[in-house]
Formats: structure tokens, sequence, C-alpha cells
């Protein structure tokens, strides 16, 4: 595997756009999704779009850090009105990005940029952690 810093930069650019798309999407199925039997994970998804902001806040500094300029752009977002089709749309965004940053630690160590792999492997647990909450919400 080669990398080099503009290429890294412009895959952090891509995670950092569907960081925001996963902020957005996370809002409107918290709006959308009813019923008592979801109270839990409702409020678990309010959690997740602050975490994902989060996430995205912390792209948009090490990319600025590495010399780059920090997207504004947003990726795809999913809506549905069922509740399971939406928590099922979240968990293929969380299962998508674990694999994204599992990638990008190593990418991110290659160029030994350590400080940035640490942020990106603290992301990567929250993801872990988000899917988790979405699998048990679905009775995975
Ligand atoms: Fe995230
Ligand atoms: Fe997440």
């Amino acid at each position: 595997m080669t990398v080099t810093i503009e290429k890294l930069i412009d895959l952090l650019n891509m995670d950092l756009k569907l960081e925001y798309s996963a902020a957005i999407q996370y809002i409107n199925h918290a709006a959308v999704m009813t019923g008592a039997a979801y109270g839990d994970i409702i409020k678990e998804l309010k959690i997740h779009t602050n975490e994902e902001i989060q996430h995205a806040m912390i792209l948009a500094d090490q990319i600025d850090y590495l010399g780059g300029s920090p997207s504004v752009k947003v990726g795809e977002i999913h809506t549905s009105k069922g509740n399971d089709e939406m928590l099922q749309q979240d968990l293929d965004g969380e299962e998508d990005a674990i694999q994204r940053y599992k990638l990008r630690v190593e990418q991110a160590e290659l160029l030994k940029e350590f400080a940035l792999a640490q942020q990106l492997r603290t992301i990567l647990a929250m993801e872990q952690e988000h899917a988790m909450d979405l699998k048990q919400a679905l009775g995975k």
C-alpha cells in the first residue's frame, strides 16, 4: 500500500463529507422515528449526531494541519419512512466508516503521521460503538 500526503488529504476530505452527511442523516432519523419501543435508540441517534460533528471538527483540523483545505461538501444522505430501514441505513454507514477508518489509520502510520493516526483510532472506536448500538436496536 502506498499513499502520499496529497492522497491522504483527499481521502480525509471524503471522510469529512461523510461525517457531515452522517450527522444530518441522524438528525433526520431521530426526528422521523416513532414508537415507544424506539425511545432508547432515538436518544442514542441524537448522541451519535453530536459525535459525528465532533469527528468532522477533528478531521477538518487535521486536514488543515496537513496543508489541505477542509471540504464543506456533504455526502449522500439516506432517508426512509420505516424505523428499521432507517436503522439499517445508519448501520450501513457505520460499517462503511469502520472500514474506511481502519485503512486510514494504516495510511497515516505509513506516512508517520502518528498524532493523526491516534485521532483516527479514537474515531474508529466511536464508530464501532455506534454500530453496536444500531445492531442491538435491530436485534442483530
Ligand atoms: Fe463519525
Ligand atoms: Fe458513527
